[in-house]
């Protein structure tokens, strides 16, 4: 007889047979870095997620390190907000000072940092932002100024997550023009405009003047992130992401198929504060909860995954 129980008789049969697995180096931990001293905040929805001031930084990256995690991506919070975004490109703001600062503490921790306007923006957009439009060409100088200042400082991998048209070829051309050759780029390439980013907007102090959805995708769409996919691995980025990652898990599954690139996922926060929050009201385990929405993650075809639990899974694996 054909029963397929036999391999789910024993925690050993079970671990044998098992498909994917998670692992702490897949795992990249979400930063967020401000100006001050002294300061580590968790978020009110993510309790084990922080704002660190630079100075409070390095103890966190070696523990994340002891666990096994071997990246982080940074995000900028910062007060100091304008029309034009014009903090993403001070030299000596608190990014610039955190990668610096890991890469001379933990020489060999990956850092990636996230590539667009939203932390210093006063209408909380991802660009440039005129008359109710986005400023697509213009925003896209920009990036490449704030990707250059980043790998300058020491990043070794750039996130542009502001969903601008051309920005991973403009990036690229900076880069090479640089003699930056070996600096990866990570593209949000399939960015949603999605109703879970609130506890992240929070954190940024961002409120948004009207929406994204001019620039971020439709919910409903599918097939346009293919072709997102297609031309930005064509304009030369090493790596590509869906976010968010739960309620995108088909096309998780369509950049896996369809490309040969790795395929990173984006757990944001509303995902994750969702999470927490169905804990609090014992809805269901915590830990249980975490490991089995990021194994989907996994399961659906993402080779990395950007997580606010990043450390939390490391510690239960
Ligand atoms: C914007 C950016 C966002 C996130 C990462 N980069 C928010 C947005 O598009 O408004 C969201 C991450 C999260 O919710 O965890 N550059």
């Amino acid at each position: 007889m054909i029963r397929p129980r036999r391999l789910r008789i024993s925690p050993s049969l079970r671990k044998l047979v098992e498909e994917v697995e998670l692992s702490p180096s897949k795992l990249v931990a979400p930063v967020f870095v401000c100006e001050g001293r002294g300061i580590q905040k968790p978020h009110p929805q993510l309790p084990t997620s922080y704002t660190f001031s630079v100075d409070r930084l390095i103890p966190y990256v070696k523990s994340l390190k002891k666990l096994g995690i071997i990246s982080t991506v940074l995000f900028g919070v910062s007060k100091k907000k304008d029309a034009k975004g014009s903090e993403a490109l001070n030299s000596h703001g608190p990014v610039v000072k955190a990668i610096e600062a890991i890469r001379n503490a933990v020489p060999d921790f990956l850092v990636m940092t996230d590539i667009a306007l939203d932390p210093y923006t006063d209408h909380g957009h991802d660009g440039l932002y005129k008359n109710g439009e986005i400023l697509n060409d213009e925003t896209v100088q920009v990036l490449c100024e704030m990707s250059l200042l980043h790998v300058r400082s020491g990043a070794q991998i750039v996130a542009p997550s502001d969903m601008m048209d051309g920005r991973v070829r403009a990036i690229r051309r900076r880069l090479e023009k640089e003699n930056m050759k070996n600096v990866s780029i990570l593209a949000y390439t399939a960015k949603y405009a999605s109703s879970l980013y609130g506890p992240f907007r929070d954190t940024l102090g961002a409120k948004v003047k009207g929406d994204k959805k001019s620039y971020q995708m439709n919910p409903a769409n599918r097939r346009e992130a293919l072709r997102e996919l297609r031309l930005d691995i064509e304009e030369g980025a090493d790596m590509v992401m869906v976010k968010p990652a739960s309620w995108y898990l088909d096309v998780i599954a369509d950049f896996k198929r369809e490309s040969d690139v790795p395929v990173a996922a984006y757990q944001v926060s509303g995902e994750c504060a969702m999470i927490e929050l169905g804990a609090r009201a014992k809805l269901f385990d915590r830990s249980r909860a975490i490991m089995e929405s990021t194994l989907s993650i996994k399961r659906a075809g993402a080779d990395v995954i950007l997580t606010y639990f990043a450390k939390d899974i490391a510690e239960l694996l």
